[in-house]
């Protein structure tokens, strides 16, 4: 008997440590196929992440490249349904928030190909971010929603959500930090010499929501709370192609002591958060990372969809004003912080997806 076909959508810079783990454990009892979507293109952004993560090539790379939302959105629509068509998986996983993870959902969904959610019931609650959109829309339409902590079962049954549907399994992107650590920790060496830092000596900042970077006022007063940062500790600032377009625009000066380097591969910028003493970031998976890492973390946004971090982890909600940054800067680096112990991030959640489609498929 043939196995049945499970794809795996990826699209953008963080789906693909999440995705993974996840292929990986699939390949045991599945034919597995990868799709990317081509939302990221960039090497940076795309290409030298499948060499770090050892990640096989997609099958079929869907080539959307960006546009508008709109654009983004309907280019995936339109490609995932062709690909559907022509390959007819039993399931589709998606992971994550981006517009193409909503894109391939609301594809699969409509031609009745039920979707597993990777990373399911994360709420910030602020329906201006893009990915608050997906991620409640995707939920919405998805069979199996695999949630990595117990506030977003709860989101979930809030939203009315059945429970038998929802399935908490812990955290995909810790599986892959904890398997690749010891790698990333190999690097450091070579790392530190490359960028110039020593070890627990220096911040690394990261911006590039639109809520951040698009408006030139919050860019600016990111930018002067990191220089405020940088007069106590170096801070290195790998720039997202979209902040860098942005600061252009804007023509800004990057304050003393912050340094802007390309962004880096999976293992380089592992290597350089784990001996960092301190993140800011607008980021959502550095908020888990650093947590795990026992490095404090200071994010730069009004909410978090990630409250446990905050809860048990070292991350802070900072408002974005240079004076809140440097007060909270000052604390953290005053303190000692330790890894965090959240429950079922222990490098086995996507075993336990695997687990759960085996036995859900099982009459295939
Ligand atoms: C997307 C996701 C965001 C995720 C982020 C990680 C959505 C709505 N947003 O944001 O959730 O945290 O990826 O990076 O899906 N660009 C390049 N090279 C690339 C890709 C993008 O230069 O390989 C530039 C393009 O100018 C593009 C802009 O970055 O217009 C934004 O890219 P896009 O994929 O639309 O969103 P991100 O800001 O990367």
């Amino acid at each position: 008997m043939s196995r049945s076909l499970i794809t795996v959508v990826v699209a953008a810079r963080p789906n693909f440590m999440k995705a993974v783990p996840v292929w990986r454990a699939l390949d045991q009892s599945f034919d597995v196929e990868l799709v990317h979507t081509g939302q990221h293109y960039d090497r940076s952004l795309s290409g030298a992440f499948f060499d770090d993560l050892k990640m096989p090539e997609p099958a079929v790379n869907l080539g959307v490249g960006s546009g508008t939302h709109a654009e983004q959105t309907a280019a995936v629509l339109v490609a995932f349904e062709k690909y559907i068509f022509d390959r007819h998986p039993r399931v589709v996983l998606v992971v994550g928030d981006v517009n193409s993870t909503l894109a391939a959902t609301l594809a699969a969904s409509k031609l009745n190909v039920p979707v597993g959610h990777v990373e399911a019931g994360l709420r910030s609650r602020d329906w201006t971010m893009p990915e608050e959109i997906n991620r409640v829309l995707t939920d919405r339409i998805s069979c199996w929603l695999f949630t990595p902590s117990p506030d977003a079962d709860a989101n979930l049954a809030a939203e009315g959500i059945p429970t038998e549907r929802v399935h908490l399994v812990g955290n995909v992107m810790i599986d892959t930090l904890l398997d690749l650590l010891p790698e990333a920790r190999s690097r450091f060496r070579e790392v530190s010499k490359t960028l110039e830092i020593s070890h627990g000596r220096y911040a690394v900042l990261t911006l590039h929501r639109p809520a951040t970077v698009d408006s030139p006022e919050v860019l600016d007063r990111a930018l002067r709370g990191a220089g405020r940062v940088a007069a106590e500790i170096p801070v290195l600032f790998p720039v997202h192609p979209r902040t860098t377009k942005r600061m252009a625009e804007m023509g800004a000066v990057l304050p003393e002591g912050v340094a802007a380097i390309d962004p880096l591969g999976y293992l380089d910028f592992l290597s350089l958060m784990d001996k960092a003493a301190l993140v800011m970031t607008d980021s959502g998976g550095m908020q888990e990372e650093s947590s795990i890492l026992g490095v404090p973390c200071l994010t730069l946004r009004s909410t978090t969809e990630r409250p446990i971090t905050v809860e048990l982890g070292t991350n802070q909600i900072i408002d974005v004003e240079p004076e809140s940054i440097e007060a909270a800067a000052r604390d953290a680096l005053s303190r000692q912080w330790k890894p965090a112990c959240i429950p079922l991030w222990d490098g086995k959640a996507a075993q336990r997806i695997a687990a759960v489609l085996e036995s859900e498929l099982s009459n295939d």
